[in-house]
């Protein structure tokens, strides 16, 4: 269900005013819908129904404590990528036997956290790192929990910055020399073989990819059954698309299909069912993406010859993505006019010329004051926010209903001279 709506011509976030957020908290500003996130979590985990299975959330995609704090009420595992969000997941009451750890870069310190904390699974991503792995959990008399991920050359044809299951890419182990990265890990006396990991990239709409992956590991799987390997999971990675461009109907110029989760886990389960391991599914952008916006208010409009420029308030540091990965997020006014729509670049006050939200957009006039909002937003996007020009981050609300709540205090710059 979208929670973001026109009333009377103004946006809404479930039942609050979004222009009433902009003057209550300033701009830019990141808003959640909390039911939205509760929706999108329930989905992806009845999407896998009876089959026993754990939905541990990517918090890469948005490591706010509160939405933290909701993932572990719901039930959630976590899939963290470093000490940092291992620290977050736990300080959010996500228990450490639900959280999974992944990442080409482990360094030592973070494993002996995480063996400390006793996390379900280490993911490992290289013999190396086997290796140190197993070395540390014996300095420490214990067993290291560990699905090795297996990269499975799938292209996933999306953006290259955001495909890792190719064989170019730094993820994994060549599916074709795991077997015997598998074989060493079962002969370690640090290392308790659990599960195969494998993640293919993000934003993927075409679930054939996630078919062609199952098969690959259904194989793999097999040979290391069959060779006295025990398999207790396997980690289906994240990487369901959302909707980027047609969140609001009425100012959509392109549209796009996004399969629901359900339509994932059965073409998974359809593969991998006959396996009987549990699947482990680790969904970011598609729990938390769509759920969110970011604001900026408008504050200057300028033209240069043929190019109309509107200037708001948020830049490439509050949301980078348009900027890094060229992605499109919708735009869209919080109040709506009847003025004609004209082609504009929407842009932030950075000093770069790579500072844009979007270019050559159909958009209604605006005038400085006047709100805008960059559609979902909610993932990857205050998590990749950064201090670049010394611009403190946005704030972060969340909305229940007619309830509007900070989440995340706006950083102030003496929060840098501490
Ligand atoms: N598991 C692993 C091992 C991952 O590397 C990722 C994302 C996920 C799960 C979650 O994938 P999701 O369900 O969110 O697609 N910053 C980029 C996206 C980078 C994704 C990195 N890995 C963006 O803004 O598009």
């Amino acid at each position: 269900m979208n929670r973001f709506e026109y009333r009377q011509n103004a946006l809404y976030c479930e039942d609050i005013k979004l222009e009433d957020l902009a003057k209550k908290y300033g701009t830019p500003l990141y808003v959640y819908s909390k039911n939205m996130i509760i929706d999108k979590f329930k989905a992806a985990d009845a999407a896998f129904g009876s089959t026993d299975h754990i939905i541990c959330y990517a918090m890469k995609a948005n490591a706010n404590l509160e939405i933290l704090r909701l993932m572990a009420s719901l039930g959630a595992g976590g899939d963290v990528v470093s000490g940092g969000e291992l620290y977050l997941a736990l300080k959010a009451g996500i228990p450490a036997n639900k959280i999974v750890y992944a990442s080409v870069g482990k360094t030592d310190e973070e494993i002996q956290f995480a063996l400390e904390s006793g996390i379900r699974a280490f993911n490992i991503e290289s013999e190396p790192e086997l290796q140190v792995v197993n070395d540390i959990a014996r300095q420490l008399g214990k067993k290291a929990p560990a699905a090795i991920r297996v990269n499975p050359d799938i292209d996933v044809h999306g953006h290259p910055y955001i495909s890792t299951g190719k064989s170019i890419n730094k993820f994994g182990i060549d599916i074709e020399a795991a077997f015997d990265v598998f074989k060493k890990a079962d002969s370690m006396s640090g290392i308790d073989v659990m599960g195969v990991h494998c993640h293919i990239g993000s934003q993927i709409l075409n679930l054939d990819y996630f078919d062609a992956t199952a098969k690959k590991l259904f194989d793999f799987v097999t040979k290391l059954k069959n060779s006295g390997i025990n398999i207790h999971h396997i980690d289906i990675g994240g990487g369901l698309g959302v909707h980027y461009p047609d969140v609001i109907p009425e100012f959509s110029e392109e549209k796009t299909e996004v399969p629901p989760p359900a339509q994932l886990a059965e073409i998974v389960l359809n593969v991998l069912k006959p396996l009987n391991c549990e699947i482990v599914f680790e969904p970011g952008r598609s729990i938390v993406g769509e759920a969110g916006l970011l604001i900026g208010r408008v504050n200057y409009v300028k033209f240069s010859r043929d190019t109309k420029f509107i200037v708001v308030d948020a830049g490439m540091n509050d949301l980078i993505r348009p900027s890094l990965y060229q992605a499109y997020h919708q735009i869209v006014p919080l109040n709506k006019t009847d003025g004609k729509l004209e082609r504009a670049d929407v842009v932030g006050p950075i000093c770069e010329t790579g500072d844009f939200l979007a270019k050559d957009r159909n958009l209604p006039p605006v005038q400085r004051g006047d709100y805008l909002a960059m559609m979902t937003a909610g993932a990857y996007g205050y998590a990749l926010a950064s201090n670049y020009n010394s611009r403190p981050r946005p704030a972060e609300i969340w909305v229940d209903g007619d309830r509007d709540e900070l989440i995340r205090e706006r950083e102030k710059v003496e929060d840098w001279t501490r």
